[in-house]
């Protein structure tokens, strides 16, 4: 009986993904230094840190671009440490990778249904909400991605992620560089993805203020390690901004 007690309480409090002190980086340089770090279902974990701690070295891991050397991820009630990325797309995993990466010289109605294609999805229908959270996105159909700024390009990007209906996304700096008016509108749209609290986020996010806004949970990497995590109601803006300003 006990047991069953304890075996229900693990179900209810199961993370979507727990990363058990990781090891990776590029060749023989050693970037993330036993990470260890977890996401609850339907969470937003913000994850800070100044220029070349190792936040996009720690999402192209979780992403299965560059290998484990050792430590473990656990996602979705699997061992994943050793799938190929494509797996893990399928799985569920999205990643919006820094400096959003279109197609350019594919119009937006070609970039959404490349979405749909890679989700071997034969139904090619863009699904309708993605236009409530980006009604811009309509206008632009038949532009290039090229030709769009930099703050339509991040919505793009979103947007075609979205359409892979994800269980988890990990997303890097999505407001890096783009213009003020358009940062709010992709606030908006991850607040609006965290309130259907069906997806849980990874948010690598250098603008303070929003990270604060948005998660749930933070943690502050610095040299390649995790320095300090906690609940974002109890975290200090001004202990987290020793980690982040130069
Ligand atoms: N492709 C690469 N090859 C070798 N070293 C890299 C590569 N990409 C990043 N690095 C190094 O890894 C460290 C962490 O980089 P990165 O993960 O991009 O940091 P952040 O995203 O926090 O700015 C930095 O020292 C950076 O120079
Ligand atoms: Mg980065």
């Amino acid at each position: 009986m006990l047991s069953m007690c304890i075996l229900a309480e693990m179900e209810v409090n199961m993370s979507l993904l727990q990363v058990n002190s990781i090891v990776s980086g590029y060749g023989t340089t050693q970037v993330l230094h036993q990470v260890s770090l977890k996401a609850d279902k339907g969470q937003v974990v913000a994850l800070m840190g100044r220029n070349g701690v190792g936040k996009t070295t720690l999402l192209k891991t979780l992403m299965g671009l560059i290998k484990v050397e050792s430590g473990s991820i656990e996602y979705d009630g699997a061992n994943i440490t050793q799938w190929p990325t494509e797996k893990r797309a399928h799985g569920g995993i999205a990643y919006v990778p820094q400096g959003r990466e279109i197609f350019p010289h594919l119009t937006v109605y070609e970039n959404l249904i490349l979405g749909l294609a890679a989700r071997s999805i034969k139904n090619q229908e863009i699904p309708d909400d993605i236009f409530i959270m980006f009604p811009e996105l309509k206008k632009l159909y038949k532009r290039k991605g090229g030709d769009l700024s930099g703050g339509q390009q991040q919505q793009l990007a979103i947007a075609r992620m979205l359409i892979l209906d994800p269980k988890l996304i990990l997303f890097d700096e999505p407001t890096e560089g783009i213009q003020p008016s358009i940062v709010q509108s992709i606030e908006y749209a991850i607040r609006a993805i965290k309130e259907q609290q069906k997806i849980t986020i990874i948010l690598v996010e250098q603008y303070m203020e929003m990270a604060f806004r948005l998660g749930d949970f933070c943690y502050v990497m610095d040299h390649g390690e995790i320095v300090m995590h906690d609940n974002m109601g109890n975290l200090e803006g001004i202990e987290v901004q020793k980690y982040i300003s130069i």
